[in-house]
């Protein structure tokens, strides 16, 4: 009998357990850490989208099982949520699909529509499920690498032509992620015009993950891919309600776009899964079509977080970027730790100034250049924290 699972083995170890393993044994001995660790939103969900669970609750009716593609209301809703946004309309019985979180849709869509060797391009750094929902698929990856020692700046356009240059057999899907966990990068709809026509020309699926698009510091709205002239005929984007609306651990995401990636997406899932609990699935229809004030509020939080976070950074003489977008910032190390690697400084900085991030070697092998600061800690805590930081680059 062999006891190696034959996916299980094709992931590696989980980095960010290490982390935290010493984050729980530092709090286990009441030191105070300071977590900047996972982007899991601490603020809780807007009082009306809770009341609207709790309403529709307690109607036995909505116990049963639910819709694995998500209740029609919610699909419009979406489609609401993308003409006001973005101005693109969709049909949402062809072109939209509720997941359980983009997380599972992202999973979901690469084992409907991969082959075994197929190659798929991703950027390195990027989301671990990028990569890894077609790894577990079986397909094969080819990273874009964003070699931050490299003394050009990265260009994605130009490593997406030499992979289709060098490739064999030919990359049939890109994975897209702007703004970027977590190298917070952003995109314009002038570059998604040129991937898209790149990609037509060479029958590449585009996948778009649009996470954190709505949570912006300098006034530019991100835009979506389906946005372009011709996104529609090759791409498919995932939104969530994770991070706009506070609701990481209700589950609700969505993928839009393209009907044959949406249909083989809501396929698979018929298979998999009976969607999330309706009541949730209802609630999530009046976050998206309810009053919309609590999203620049939790914009506003971030950009906040984010400011106090840079400034007492750059005070204590680490100098960061400011990022545009995002929840996070993605940290070069300080040149005098660099040879530790991402993980090793990042124990380093949990111990001796007790301040949680996540290693930047959890993103792929050229992420452990930097780590990533989540701003998940209020303004008073990432105060605390910088100050323990400037203590800790004294010394
Ligand atoms: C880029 C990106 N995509 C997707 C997700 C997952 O979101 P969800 O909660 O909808 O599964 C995350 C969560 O951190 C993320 O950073």
């Amino acid at each position: 009998m062999s006891r190696e699972f034959y996916r299980i083995s094709r992931l590696p170890p989980y980095v960010f357990a290490e982390v935290n393993t010493i984050k729980a044994r530092a709090r286990a001995e009441g030191r105070d850490v300071i977590d900047f660790g996972m982007g899991n939103p601490d603020s809780p969900t807007p009082q009306h989208i809770v009341d609207k669970l709790i309403e529709t609750a307690k109607d036995g009716t909505a116990h049963g099982y639910s819709i694995s593609q998500g209740i029609k209301g919610l699909r419009k809703a979406l489609a609401a949520y993308y003409d006001r946004r973005f101005n693109v309309q969709l049909d949402p019985d062809k072109e939209v699909v509720c997941t359980i979180g983009s997380k599972e849709g992202l999973a979901s869509l690469a084992k409907a529509i991969t082959r075994p060797g197929d190659v798929i391009i991703v950027p390195n750094p990027s989301y671990p499920i990028h990569p890894y929902g077609f790894i577990l698929s079986e397909a094969a990856v080819w990273y874009l690498a964003k070699d931050l020692n490299s003394p050009e700046p990265f260009d994605l356009m130009k490593e997406l032509k030499r992979a289709v240059r060098d490739c064999n057999p030919k990359p049939s899907v890109l994975v897209l992620n702007y703004p970027c966990n977590p190298t917070t990068e952003t995109a314009t709809l002038e570059f998604y015009e040129e991937v898209v026509e790149f990609c037509i020309e060479h029958n590449i699926w585009i996948i778009s993950d649009l996470a954190y698009c709505e949570i912006y510091f300098d006034g530019n709205p991100p835009p979506s891919i389906l946005q372009t002239k011709r996104g529609r005929e090759i791409a498919i984007e995932f939104t969530t309600l994770s991070k706009t609306y506070s609701m990481a651990g209700w589950r609700v995401g969505f993928a839009a776009g393209n009907p044959e990636l949406v249909g083989a997406l809501k396929k698979i899932k018929s298979y998999l899964d009976y969607g999330t609990f309706t009541p949730i699935q209802v609630a999530a229809t009046a976050a998206l079509n309810g009053p919309q004030d609590c999203v620049a509020t939790t914009r506003e939080l971030y950009k906040n977080r984010m400011e106090v976070l840079v400034e007492g950074m750059h005070t204590a003489g680490w100098m960061v970027e400011k990022p545009k977008a995002s929840m996070f910032v993605w940290a070069p190390i300080p040149e005098k730790y660099r040879h530790l690697g991402s993980l090793e400084f990042s124990k380093m900085l949990l111990n001796e100034a007790e301040i949680a991030v996540s290693p930047g070697i959890g993103f792929g092998q050229y992420g452990d250049t930097h780590v990533r600061f989540a701003m998940i800690e209020n303004r008073q805590r990432t105060r605390q924290a910088m100050r323990n930081l400037k203590e800790f680059m004294k010394k």
